[in-house]
């Protein structure tokens, strides 16, 4: 008897209890009423008189044995218990940061600007922004020495000898766009008509300050068929701000003048920060200009190899910064580049 005692002393000794399971059947086998020691317990009125007492001692001291082991490993049991669920919905911790990144406002506009000329069947181009004069200025009608090239001031990269023009510049407009398109309608048998807008970024010699800067984007947009009007410009510019602002939004078309359209006109729209109380954004006129248009002068259909007399397009351009500060509010161009996270946070989910 005391032998098996022994031996059931050494089995609890060397039983590992990881396991809720575990725990119950080292209960029903030591310290439940039909376990082992219970068994030994109910034995003991076979052994001996003599012998009696010194064996229920040594019974009595198995049993507390058994009870102390599965008592300590229930209670730690418990404890890794709560440390594995109450640990992540510890509700006083403070909130981990939201650390995803935005996109950029200029990126998510010109994607809202591609996407509402998408639907009425503008397809997307792209050109370099390292450009040559003549894709920058002469095909679109800007004469050598002519005052117009001044409206935009020119960072040149490259001349071509002494005191000879520059020939290569960073493009001051997304226009030298219009013109690779044209010229590549050239390798089709048959005319194909030319629909598309021409998101890109552009550069000027101008002051960095709150209203200009050296870089810039525009979305320049060409249309060119046999029968484009002038009412199919404004239809379309029409619909544009009407998507783009509110269906109430006002819009007028104000003559000016560009070397690349003949008749030109500025694009306003009634201002979408005060809606036309006054502020100044505005100017106080109620009016924001948002882009240049017209119809594509004759002389650069020629430029492209596009007969003039039997096509006609119009073409528009217009500034992403400018509809962004609309949509946005933004009122100082430098927050654009300035990479500054609390102003980039604003767009987050825009
Ligand atoms: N390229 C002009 C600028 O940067 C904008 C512009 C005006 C583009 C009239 C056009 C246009 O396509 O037809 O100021």
């Amino acid at each position: 008897m005391l032998n098996k005692v022994k031996e059931i002393y050494q089995e609890i000794e060397q039983w590992e209890i990881q396991s809720k399971d575990n725990l119950e059947q080292f209960r029903l086998r030591y310290v439940g009423r039909k376990g082992i020691i219970a068994e030994l317990f109910e034995q003991l009125k076979q052994v001996p008189q003599e012998d009696r007492r010194a064996v229920g001692q040594e019974l009595n001291t198995l049993k507390d044995f058994a009870l102390q082991r599965f008592k300590e490993s229930s209670t730690s049991l418990e404890n890794a218990r709560h440390e594995e669920i109450e640990v992540p919905v510890d509700l006083t911790l403070p909130v981990v940061p939201n650390l995803y990144g935005t996109q950029h406002p200029l990126t998510i506009v010109r994607q809202q600007i591609i996407d509402i000329f998408g639907r009425i069947g503008f397809s997307v181009a792209d050109g370099p922004e390292i450009e040559s004069d003549w894709y920058n200025f002469g095909a679109l009608n800007f004469p050598d020495n002519h005052p117009a090239r001044d409206m935009q001031d020119t960072f040149f990269v490259e001349k071509k000898s002494e005191g000879a023009p520059a020939d290569l510049l960073l493009r001051t407009h997304t226009s030298n766009v219009q013109i690779r398109l044209m010229e590549h309608q050239r390798q089709n048998t048959a005319f194909r008509p030319i629909r598309a807008i021409m998101p890109g970024r552009v550069y000027r010699n101008e002051a960095i300050s709150a209203r200009a800067h050296c870089m810039f984007h525009q979305v320049e947009g060409l249309y060119v068929d046999r029968n484009v009007g002038f009412k199919d410009l404004k239809d379309t510019l029409y619909h544009f701000v009407k998507e783009m602002f509110a269906k109430d939004v006002k819009i007028r078309f104000r003559p000016s003048y560009f070397p690349f359209t003949e008749p030109s006109a500025e694009i306003d729209i009634s201002c979408q920060i005060c809606h036309g109380k006054g502020c100044n954004i505005c100017k106080y006129s109620g009016w924001v200009e948002i882009a240049g248009s017209g119809m594509v002068d004759p002389n650069v259909l020629s430029n492209c190899g596009i007969d003039p007399e039997e096509f006609t397009g119009y073409a528009f351009g217009m500034g992403v910064e400018r509809i962004t500060q609309l949509r946005y509010g933004v009122n100082d161009l430098r927050l654009y580049t300035e990479n500054d996270i609390r102003f980039l946070r604003q767009f987050q989910g825009a």
